[in-house]
Protein backbone atom coordinates (compact mmCIF):
# COMPACT_ATOMS: atom_id res chain seq x y z
CA UNK A 1 0.00 0.00 0.00
CA UNK A 2 0.92 3.88 -0.27
CA UNK A 3 2.09 4.17 3.28
CA UNK A 4 4.76 1.41 3.10
CA UNK A 5 8.23 3.17 2.26
CA UNK A 6 9.23 2.75 -1.46
CA UNK A 7 12.10 0.28 -2.28
CA UNK A 8 14.55 -0.26 -4.74
CA UNK A 9 12.92 -2.90 -7.42
CA UNK A 10 14.02 -6.28 -6.15
CA UNK A 11 17.29 -7.48 -7.79
CA UNK A 12 17.43 -10.27 -10.25
CA UNK A 13 20.76 -12.31 -10.08
CA UNK A 14 22.33 -15.43 -9.77
CA UNK A 15 25.57 -15.63 -9.28
CA UNK A 16 25.91 -11.47 -8.51
CA UNK A 17 27.82 -9.63 -11.81
CA UNK A 18 28.36 -12.55 -13.91
CA UNK A 19 24.44 -13.73 -13.40
CA UNK A 20 23.23 -10.45 -15.23
CA UNK A 21 25.43 -11.62 -18.23
CA UNK A 22 24.86 -14.78 -18.13
CA UNK A 23 20.88 -14.40 -18.24
CA UNK A 24 21.60 -11.64 -21.43
CA UNK A 25 23.49 -14.52 -23.27
CA UNK A 26 20.58 -16.88 -23.08
CA UNK A 27 18.43 -13.94 -24.42
CA UNK A 28 16.02 -11.31 -23.23
CA UNK A 29 13.17 -13.29 -23.75
CA UNK A 30 14.59 -15.94 -21.26
CA UNK A 31 15.33 -13.46 -18.85
CA UNK A 32 11.78 -11.37 -19.04
CA UNK A 33 10.49 -14.86 -18.31
CA UNK A 34 12.29 -16.03 -15.45
CA UNK A 35 12.21 -12.64 -13.69
CA UNK A 36 9.09 -12.10 -14.36
CA UNK A 37 8.30 -15.56 -12.65
CA UNK A 38 10.62 -15.14 -9.79
CA UNK A 39 9.68 -10.92 -9.46
CA UNK A 40 6.91 -9.95 -11.09
CA UNK A 41 6.76 -6.93 -13.46
CA UNK A 42 9.24 -4.89 -11.90
CA UNK A 43 12.90 -6.25 -11.39
CA UNK A 44 16.65 -5.47 -11.90
CA UNK A 45 19.02 -7.07 -13.55
CA UNK A 46 22.63 -5.67 -13.22
CA UNK A 47 24.66 -5.99 -16.17
CA UNK A 48 28.80 -5.39 -15.96
CA UNK A 49 29.00 -1.72 -14.49
CA UNK A 50 25.10 -1.22 -15.88
CA UNK A 51 21.86 -1.86 -14.02
CA UNK A 52 19.08 -2.88 -16.37
CA UNK A 53 15.49 -2.20 -14.79
CA UNK A 54 12.68 -4.07 -16.56
CA UNK A 55 8.98 -2.98 -16.76
CA UNK A 56 6.79 -5.59 -18.02
CA UNK A 57 2.95 -4.65 -18.95
CA UNK A 58 0.76 -1.62 -18.68
CA UNK A 59 0.82 -1.15 -15.02
CA UNK A 60 4.00 -0.25 -14.34
CA UNK A 61 5.12 1.17 -17.98
CA UNK A 62 3.42 4.53 -18.29
CA UNK A 63 6.06 6.58 -17.11
CA UNK A 64 8.48 5.01 -19.54
CA UNK A 65 6.26 6.30 -22.20
CA UNK A 66 5.13 9.41 -20.97
CA UNK A 67 7.68 11.14 -19.43
CA UNK A 68 9.71 14.08 -21.19
CA UNK A 69 13.45 13.68 -22.42
CA UNK A 70 14.90 15.15 -18.89
CA UNK A 71 13.29 12.24 -17.21
CA UNK A 72 13.77 9.31 -19.98
CA UNK A 73 16.42 9.55 -22.18
CA UNK A 74 16.84 8.11 -25.53
CA UNK A 75 20.31 9.57 -26.51
CA UNK A 76 22.40 7.34 -24.29
CA UNK A 77 20.98 3.99 -25.32
CA UNK A 78 20.66 4.17 -28.73
CA UNK A 79 23.95 6.44 -29.53
CA UNK A 80 25.19 3.40 -31.66
CA UNK A 81 23.35 4.33 -34.28
CA UNK A 82 25.61 7.34 -35.14
CA UNK A 83 27.94 6.06 -37.09
CA UNK A 84 24.59 4.30 -39.08
CA UNK A 85 22.56 7.44 -39.58
CA UNK A 86 25.88 10.20 -39.61
CA UNK A 87 27.07 13.20 -37.61
CA UNK A 88 24.69 16.01 -36.27
CA UNK A 89 21.42 13.95 -36.92
CA UNK A 90 19.21 12.76 -34.31
CA UNK A 91 21.05 10.94 -31.41
CA UNK A 92 24.23 12.78 -32.29
CA UNK A 93 22.62 16.26 -31.31
CA UNK A 94 21.22 17.56 -27.95
CA UNK A 95 17.69 17.47 -27.21
CA UNK A 96 16.42 20.81 -28.65
CA UNK A 97 17.90 20.16 -31.92
CA UNK A 98 16.71 16.68 -32.37
CA UNK A 99 13.30 17.64 -30.72
CA UNK A 100 13.04 20.08 -34.01
CA UNK A 101 14.49 17.36 -36.43
CA UNK A 102 11.71 15.11 -34.92
CA UNK A 103 9.45 17.99 -36.18
CA UNK A 104 10.67 16.84 -39.59
CA UNK A 105 9.86 13.33 -39.13
CA UNK A 106 6.24 14.08 -38.17
CA UNK A 107 5.66 16.62 -40.95
CA UNK A 108 6.98 14.23 -43.78
CA UNK A 109 5.20 11.19 -42.35
CA UNK A 110 1.74 13.52 -41.28
CA UNK A 111 -1.82 11.91 -42.79
CA UNK A 112 -2.19 14.63 -45.42
CA UNK A 113 1.28 13.17 -46.65
CA UNK A 114 -0.16 9.60 -46.86
CA UNK A 115 -2.23 10.50 -49.77
CA UNK A 116 0.42 11.18 -51.90
CA UNK A 117 2.52 8.07 -51.08
CA UNK A 118 -0.59 5.53 -51.46
CA UNK A 119 -0.39 5.27 -54.66
CA UNK A 120 3.29 4.67 -55.29
CA UNK A 121 2.61 1.42 -52.19
CA UNK A 122 0.11 0.11 -54.60
CA UNK A 123 1.59 1.00 -58.15
CA UNK A 124 5.21 -0.84 -56.57
CA UNK A 125 3.91 -3.93 -55.36
CA UNK A 126 1.48 -4.57 -58.04
CA UNK A 127 4.59 -4.15 -60.56
CA UNK A 128 6.17 -6.55 -57.85
CA UNK A 129 4.22 -9.01 -57.88
CA UNK A 130 3.32 -9.22 -61.61
CA UNK A 131 6.89 -10.89 -62.51
CA UNK A 132 5.89 -13.73 -60.13
CA UNK A 133 5.09 -16.32 -62.75
CA UNK A 134 2.18 -18.63 -62.24
CA UNK A 135 3.15 -20.71 -59.31
CA UNK A 136 6.46 -20.96 -57.07
CA UNK A 137 8.23 -21.17 -53.45
CA UNK A 138 9.03 -17.92 -52.24
CA UNK A 139 10.33 -17.05 -48.93
CA UNK A 140 8.54 -13.78 -47.34
CA UNK A 141 11.09 -12.47 -45.26
CA UNK A 142 13.14 -11.86 -48.01
CA UNK A 143 10.54 -10.97 -50.69
CA UNK A 144 9.30 -8.20 -48.62
CA UNK A 145 12.65 -6.61 -48.08
CA UNK A 146 12.88 -6.04 -51.70
CA UNK A 147 9.70 -4.42 -51.87
CA UNK A 148 9.96 -2.39 -49.28
CA UNK A 149 13.33 -1.03 -50.03
CA UNK A 150 11.87 -0.64 -53.33
CA UNK A 151 8.87 1.27 -52.07
CA UNK A 152 10.65 3.04 -49.90
CA UNK A 153 13.48 4.78 -52.68
CA UNK A 154 10.04 5.68 -53.90
CA UNK A 155 8.63 7.89 -51.36
CA UNK A 156 11.56 8.45 -49.60
CA UNK A 157 14.90 8.82 -51.30
CA UNK A 158 13.01 10.28 -54.66
CA UNK A 159 12.59 9.88 -57.76
CA UNK A 160 16.51 9.92 -58.83
CA UNK A 161 17.18 6.96 -56.47
CA UNK A 162 14.42 5.08 -57.87
CA UNK A 163 14.81 5.41 -61.58
CA UNK A 164 18.59 5.98 -62.06
CA UNK A 165 20.33 4.36 -58.92
CA UNK A 166 18.10 2.05 -57.49
CA UNK A 167 20.61 -0.59 -57.34
CA UNK A 168 23.75 1.33 -56.40
CA UNK A 169 22.07 2.75 -53.04
CA UNK A 170 20.65 -0.51 -52.16
CA UNK A 171 23.74 -1.93 -52.11
CA UNK A 172 25.20 1.26 -49.68
CA UNK A 173 22.20 0.27 -47.55
CA UNK A 174 23.10 -3.44 -47.14
CA UNK A 175 26.38 -2.10 -46.09
CA UNK A 176 25.12 0.06 -43.99
CA UNK A 177 22.79 -3.06 -42.49
CA UNK A 178 25.44 -5.62 -42.43
CA UNK A 179 27.68 -3.13 -40.00
CA UNK A 180 24.64 -3.55 -37.43
CA UNK A 181 25.66 -5.96 -35.48
CA UNK A 182 25.16 -6.96 -31.64
CA UNK A 183 28.13 -6.54 -30.70
CA UNK A 184 28.04 -2.69 -32.53
CA UNK A 185 25.66 -1.67 -29.83
CA UNK A 186 28.36 -1.88 -27.17
CA UNK A 187 31.00 -1.02 -29.64
CA UNK A 188 29.43 1.02 -32.23
CA UNK A 189 33.89 2.18 -33.41
CA UNK A 190 35.13 -1.51 -32.82
CA UNK A 191 37.76 -1.66 -36.10
CA UNK A 192 35.91 -5.08 -37.64
CA UNK A 193 35.55 -5.10 -41.76
CA UNK A 194 31.57 -4.90 -41.15
CA UNK A 195 32.31 -1.57 -39.40
CA UNK A 196 34.48 -0.31 -42.41
CA UNK A 197 32.64 -1.43 -45.06
CA UNK A 198 29.95 0.57 -43.50
CA UNK A 199 31.74 3.84 -42.84
CA UNK A 200 32.53 3.96 -46.83
CA UNK A 201 29.38 3.27 -47.57
CA UNK A 202 27.92 6.26 -45.29
CA UNK A 203 30.38 8.44 -46.90
CA UNK A 204 29.33 7.58 -50.56
CA UNK A 205 25.45 7.92 -49.57
CA UNK A 206 26.72 11.38 -48.42
CA UNK A 207 28.15 11.90 -52.20
CA UNK A 208 25.22 10.62 -53.80
CA UNK A 209 22.43 12.66 -51.97
CA UNK A 210 24.54 15.94 -51.95
CA UNK A 211 24.45 15.74 -55.55
CA UNK A 212 20.65 15.31 -55.93
CA UNK A 213 19.60 17.90 -53.27
CA UNK A 214 21.85 20.14 -55.31
CA UNK A 215 20.02 19.03 -58.10
CA UNK A 216 17.31 19.65 -56.97
CA UNK A 217 17.70 23.32 -54.94
CA UNK A 218 18.74 24.64 -58.53
CA UNK A 219 15.79 22.82 -60.10
CA UNK A 220 13.14 24.15 -57.63
CA UNK A 221 10.64 21.62 -59.65
CA UNK A 222 9.66 20.22 -55.99
CA UNK A 223 8.99 16.70 -55.50
CA UNK A 224 6.34 14.73 -53.58
CA UNK A 225 8.49 12.39 -51.52
CA UNK A 226 10.06 12.78 -47.85
CA UNK A 227 13.39 13.88 -49.62
CA UNK A 228 11.67 16.71 -50.40
CA UNK A 229 10.03 17.62 -47.13
CA UNK A 230 13.77 17.42 -45.49
CA UNK A 231 14.95 19.79 -48.57
CA UNK A 232 12.19 22.22 -47.38
CA UNK A 233 12.65 21.59 -43.87
CA UNK A 234 13.92 24.70 -41.57
CA UNK A 235 15.31 24.97 -37.73
CA UNK A 236 12.83 27.29 -35.76
CA UNK A 237 14.87 27.91 -32.55
CA UNK A 238 18.20 27.19 -33.35
CA UNK A 239 20.82 27.02 -35.81
CA UNK A 240 19.52 31.02 -36.79
CA UNK A 241 16.42 28.99 -38.56
CA UNK A 242 18.55 28.12 -41.26
CA UNK A 243 17.14 24.98 -43.59
CA UNK A 244 18.66 21.69 -43.27
CA UNK A 245 22.34 20.86 -44.71
CA UNK A 246 23.07 18.21 -47.49
CA UNK A 247 24.30 16.20 -44.47
CA UNK A 248 21.81 16.32 -42.36
CA UNK A 249 19.23 15.95 -44.89
CA UNK A 250 21.31 12.58 -45.99
CA UNK A 251 21.35 11.72 -42.05
CA UNK A 252 17.41 12.40 -41.94
CA UNK A 253 16.86 10.11 -44.61
CA UNK A 254 18.96 7.26 -43.38
CA UNK A 255 17.09 7.27 -40.33
CA UNK A 256 13.48 6.91 -41.47
CA UNK A 257 14.54 4.39 -43.81
CA UNK A 258 16.43 2.46 -40.73
CA UNK A 259 13.02 2.66 -38.73
CA UNK A 260 10.67 1.60 -41.57
CA UNK A 261 12.78 -0.92 -43.65
CA UNK A 262 12.72 -4.00 -41.64
CA UNK A 263 10.29 -3.17 -39.01
CA UNK A 264 7.70 -3.02 -42.22
CA UNK A 265 8.94 -6.00 -44.23
CA UNK A 266 9.05 -8.40 -41.43
CA UNK A 267 5.35 -7.45 -40.33
CA UNK A 268 4.23 -8.28 -44.02
CA UNK A 269 5.88 -11.32 -43.36
CA UNK A 270 4.20 -12.24 -39.89
CA UNK A 271 0.68 -11.23 -41.28
CA UNK A 272 1.46 -13.09 -44.49
CA UNK A 273 2.19 -16.17 -42.27
CA UNK A 274 -0.54 -15.63 -39.82
CA UNK A 275 -3.34 -15.44 -41.75
CA UNK A 276 -1.96 -18.63 -44.04
CA UNK A 277 -1.96 -20.73 -40.98
CA UNK A 278 -5.56 -19.45 -40.00
CA UNK A 279 -7.88 -20.75 -43.39
CA UNK A 280 -11.27 -18.76 -41.09
CA UNK A 281 -9.22 -15.78 -40.83
CA UNK A 282 -7.91 -16.08 -44.82
CA UNK A 283 -11.88 -16.52 -46.00
CA UNK A 284 -12.53 -13.24 -43.81
CA UNK A 285 -9.69 -11.44 -45.09
CA UNK A 286 -10.48 -12.45 -48.98
CA UNK A 287 -14.53 -12.02 -48.06
CA UNK A 288 -13.32 -8.46 -47.32
CA UNK A 289 -11.30 -7.88 -50.53
CA UNK A 290 -14.61 -9.08 -52.52
CA UNK A 291 -16.76 -6.58 -50.39
CA UNK A 292 -13.92 -3.59 -51.00
CA UNK A 293 -14.12 -4.10 -54.57
CA UNK A 294 -17.72 -4.31 -54.89
CA UNK A 295 -17.73 -0.96 -53.25
CA UNK A 296 -14.95 0.91 -54.30
CA UNK A 297 -13.91 -1.04 -57.86
CA UNK A 298 -10.54 -2.54 -58.39
CA UNK A 299 -8.95 0.45 -57.16
CA UNK A 300 -6.86 0.34 -54.24
CA UNK A 301 -7.24 3.96 -53.19
CA UNK A 302 -6.45 5.19 -49.65
CA UNK A 303 -10.23 5.09 -49.18
CA UNK A 304 -10.58 1.23 -50.29
CA UNK A 305 -7.62 0.76 -47.60
CA UNK A 306 -9.41 2.53 -44.84
CA UNK A 307 -12.25 0.22 -45.26
CA UNK A 308 -10.16 -3.09 -44.70
CA UNK A 309 -10.57 -3.55 -41.14
CA UNK A 310 -10.43 -7.07 -41.07
CA UNK A 311 -6.83 -7.06 -42.55
CA UNK A 312 -5.91 -4.36 -40.53
CA UNK A 313 -6.74 -6.07 -37.43
CA UNK A 314 -5.00 -9.44 -39.02
CA UNK A 315 -1.65 -6.91 -39.21
CA UNK A 316 -2.42 -5.35 -35.88
CA UNK A 317 -2.48 -9.20 -34.33
CA UNK A 318 0.34 -10.34 -35.95
CA UNK A 319 2.45 -7.39 -34.67
CA UNK A 320 0.66 -8.28 -31.31
CA UNK A 321 2.39 -11.41 -31.27
CA UNK A 322 5.32 -10.84 -32.99
CA UNK A 323 6.52 -7.46 -32.48
CA UNK A 324 10.55 -6.68 -34.64
CA UNK A 325 11.82 -4.18 -31.79
CA UNK A 326 11.08 -7.09 -28.65
CA UNK A 327 12.62 -4.60 -26.20
CA UNK A 328 12.45 -0.79 -25.98
CA UNK A 329 15.01 1.57 -23.96
CA UNK A 330 16.33 4.60 -22.16
CA UNK A 331 17.84 5.99 -19.23
CA UNK A 332 16.36 7.07 -16.83
CA UNK A 333 17.84 10.96 -15.57
CA UNK A 334 15.89 11.30 -12.55
CA UNK A 335 14.65 8.86 -10.17
CA UNK A 336 11.00 7.96 -10.24
CA UNK A 337 8.43 5.56 -8.91
CA UNK A 338 6.16 3.33 -10.28
CA UNK A 339 3.66 0.95 -8.14
CA UNK A 340 2.47 -3.10 -9.52
CA UNK A 341 -0.32 -4.03 -9.76
CA UNK A 342 -0.01 -5.90 -6.67
CA UNK A 343 0.49 -2.51 -5.23
CA UNK A 344 3.86 -2.41 -4.36
CA UNK A 345 5.67 0.76 -5.13
CA UNK A 346 9.49 0.80 -6.35
CA UNK A 347 11.59 3.82 -6.79
CA UNK A 348 14.23 3.24 -9.63
CA UNK A 349 17.20 5.26 -9.18
CA UNK A 350 18.70 7.84 -11.49
CA UNK A 351 20.98 6.27 -14.06
CA UNK A 352 19.00 2.55 -14.40
CA UNK A 353 18.92 1.82 -18.29
CA UNK A 354 15.24 1.32 -17.88
CA UNK A 355 13.50 -0.89 -20.44
CA UNK A 356 10.21 -2.16 -21.68
CA UNK A 357 9.46 -5.04 -23.87
CA UNK A 358 6.60 -5.08 -26.66
CA UNK A 359 7.30 -9.09 -27.17
CA UNK A 360 6.63 -9.81 -23.77
CA UNK A 361 4.33 -7.16 -22.53
CA UNK A 362 1.86 -8.82 -25.51
CA UNK A 363 1.77 -12.25 -23.72
CA UNK A 364 0.96 -11.03 -20.68
CA UNK A 365 -2.81 -12.87 -19.99
CA UNK A 366 -4.30 -10.11 -17.29
CA UNK A 367 -3.81 -7.78 -20.69
CA UNK A 368 -4.63 -9.69 -23.90
CA UNK A 369 -6.99 -12.85 -23.49
CA UNK A 370 -5.75 -16.26 -24.72
CA UNK A 371 -2.85 -14.48 -25.65
CA UNK A 372 -0.87 -17.15 -27.31
CA UNK A 373 -3.51 -17.06 -30.09
CA UNK A 374 -3.94 -15.51 -33.04
CA UNK A 375 -7.21 -13.96 -32.79
CA UNK A 376 -7.67 -10.46 -34.54
CA UNK A 377 -11.25 -10.14 -33.63
CA UNK A 378 -9.73 -9.07 -30.23
CA UNK A 379 -8.90 -5.47 -31.49
CA UNK A 380 -12.53 -4.92 -32.74
CA UNK A 381 -15.47 -3.60 -30.28
CA UNK A 382 -16.67 -4.70 -27.69
CA UNK A 383 -13.42 -6.29 -27.01
CA UNK A 384 -10.78 -3.66 -27.82
CA UNK A 385 -8.39 -5.55 -25.68
CA UNK A 386 -5.76 -3.05 -26.87
CA UNK A 387 -7.54 -0.45 -25.25
CA UNK A 388 -8.46 -1.84 -22.28
CA UNK A 389 -5.22 -0.08 -20.41
CA UNK A 390 -3.03 2.40 -22.08
CA UNK A 391 -0.27 1.09 -23.22
CA UNK A 392 -1.39 -2.44 -24.07
CA UNK A 393 -0.37 -2.55 -27.61
CA UNK A 394 3.13 -1.44 -28.09
CA UNK A 395 4.30 -2.56 -31.45
CA UNK A 396 4.67 0.71 -32.55
CA UNK A 397 5.79 2.25 -29.18
CA UNK A 398 3.66 5.06 -27.71
CA UNK A 399 3.28 8.15 -25.52
CA UNK A 400 6.01 10.50 -26.20
CA UNK A 401 8.04 8.39 -28.88
CA UNK A 402 5.35 6.20 -30.09
CA UNK A 403 6.47 5.57 -33.82
CA UNK A 404 6.01 8.41 -36.41
CA UNK A 405 5.48 6.13 -39.07
CA UNK A 406 2.64 3.88 -37.84
CA UNK A 407 0.12 4.91 -40.63
CA UNK A 408 2.52 5.10 -43.42
CA UNK A 409 3.46 1.61 -42.23
CA UNK A 410 -0.05 0.10 -41.85
CA UNK A 411 -0.99 1.85 -45.30
CA UNK A 412 2.02 0.23 -47.34
CA UNK A 413 1.43 -3.18 -45.25
CA UNK A 414 -2.02 -3.09 -46.47
CA UNK A 415 -1.70 -2.03 -49.93
CA UNK A 416 0.94 -5.15 -50.43
CA UNK A 417 -1.39 -7.71 -48.51
CA UNK A 418 -4.44 -6.53 -50.73
CA UNK A 419 -2.89 -7.00 -53.77
CA UNK A 420 -1.60 -10.48 -52.82
CA UNK A 421 -5.07 -11.29 -51.88
CA UNK A 422 -6.66 -10.25 -54.74
CA UNK A 423 -4.30 -12.06 -57.00
CA UNK A 424 -2.89 -15.30 -55.27
CA UNK A 425 -3.29 -18.45 -53.23
CA UNK A 426 -0.88 -19.48 -50.75
CA UNK A 427 0.30 -22.68 -48.56
CA UNK A 428 2.82 -22.79 -46.10
CA UNK A 429 5.61 -25.48 -47.43
CA UNK A 430 7.46 -25.22 -44.15
CA UNK A 431 6.09 -25.34 -40.53
CA UNK A 432 5.28 -22.00 -39.16
CA UNK A 433 8.52 -20.19 -38.16
CA UNK A 434 9.75 -19.12 -34.74
CA UNK A 435 10.72 -15.84 -34.07
CA UNK A 436 14.83 -15.27 -34.83
CA UNK A 437 15.36 -13.35 -31.84
CA UNK A 438 19.07 -13.57 -32.46
CA UNK A 439 18.86 -10.30 -34.76
CA UNK A 440 18.80 -6.86 -34.19
CA UNK A 441 15.13 -6.33 -35.58
CA UNK A 442 13.19 -10.10 -34.89
CA UNK A 443 11.25 -11.21 -37.85
CA UNK A 444 10.41 -15.06 -38.82
CA UNK A 445 13.21 -17.46 -39.26
CA UNK A 446 13.35 -19.15 -42.86
CA UNK A 447 10.18 -20.43 -44.04
CA UNK A 448 9.35 -21.52 -47.46
CA UNK A 449 5.66 -20.24 -48.76
CA UNK A 450 4.23 -21.73 -51.96
CA UNK A 451 1.99 -19.45 -53.80
CA UNK A 452 -0.37 -20.08 -56.84
CA UNK A 453 -2.25 -17.39 -58.89
CA UNK A 454 -5.68 -16.97 -59.00
CA UNK A 455 -7.38 -18.45 -62.46
CA UNK A 456 -9.86 -15.69 -61.80
CA UNK A 457 -8.88 -12.81 -59.59
CA UNK A 458 -10.83 -11.40 -56.59
C1 LIG B 1 9.54 4.83 -33.39
C2 LIG B 1 7.84 0.37 -34.41
C3 LIG B 1 7.49 1.59 -39.11
C4 LIG B 1 9.44 5.91 -38.14
C5 LIG B 1 9.08 3.52 -33.26
C6 LIG B 1 8.96 2.80 -32.01
C7 LIG B 1 8.51 1.55 -32.31
C8 LIG B 1 8.31 1.48 -33.74
C9 LIG B 1 8.25 0.41 -31.32
C10 LIG B 1 9.28 3.35 -30.62
C11 LIG B 1 10.73 3.16 -30.25
C12 LIG B 1 11.01 3.54 -28.80
O1 LIG B 1 10.09 3.90 -28.05
O2 LIG B 1 12.18 3.46 -28.39
C13 LIG B 1 7.59 0.33 -35.78
C14 LIG B 1 7.01 -0.81 -36.47
C15 LIG B 1 6.89 -0.46 -37.79
C16 LIG B 1 7.42 0.89 -37.92
C17 LIG B 1 6.63 -2.13 -35.82
C18 LIG B 1 6.35 -1.24 -38.96
C19 LIG B 1 5.42 -2.18 -38.86
C20 LIG B 1 7.99 2.86 -39.26
C21 LIG B 1 8.10 3.56 -40.51
C22 LIG B 1 8.68 4.76 -40.24
C23 LIG B 1 8.90 4.83 -38.81
C24 LIG B 1 7.65 3.01 -41.86
C25 LIG B 1 9.02 5.89 -41.19
C26 LIG B 1 8.73 5.91 -42.47
C27 LIG B 1 9.62 5.99 -36.77
C28 LIG B 1 10.20 7.14 -36.11
C29 LIG B 1 10.25 6.83 -34.73
C30 LIG B 1 9.69 5.48 -34.60
C31 LIG B 1 10.69 8.43 -36.77
C32 LIG B 1 10.82 7.68 -33.60
C33 LIG B 1 9.79 8.41 -32.85
C34 LIG B 1 10.37 9.10 -31.65
O3 LIG B 1 11.39 8.64 -31.11
O4 LIG B 1 9.82 10.13 -31.22
N1 LIG B 1 8.65 2.70 -34.29
N2 LIG B 1 7.83 1.34 -36.68
N3 LIG B 1 8.48 3.65 -38.24
N4 LIG B 1 9.31 5.03 -35.84
FE1 LIG B 1 8.48 3.22 -36.24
Amino acid sequence: SNSLPAKSPPVFEGTPFIGGIMKFVKGPMQLMNDGYKRHGEVFTVPVLHKKFTFLLGPHVSGHFFKANDDEMSQKEVYEFNVPTFGKGVVFDVDHKVRAEQFRFFAEALKSAKLKVYVPYFVQEAQDFFAKWSQEGTIDFAKTFSELIILTASRTLMGREVRESMFHQVADLFHDLDMGMLPISVLFPYLPIPPHWRRDRARAELSRIFARIIQARRQSKAGEEDILQCFIDSRYEKVYGGRYLSDEEITGMLIATLFAGQHTSSITSSWTGLTMIQDKAVMRAAEEEQRQVIAKHGQELSLEALNDMKVLERCMMEALRLFPPLIMLLRQAKAPFAVTTSQGKTHVIPKGHVVATSPAYSHRLPHVFSRPDDFDPERFAAPREEDKAAPFSFIGFGGGRHGCMGSNFAILQIKSIWSVLLRGFEFELVDPFPEPDFESMVVGPKPCKVHFKRRKQPL
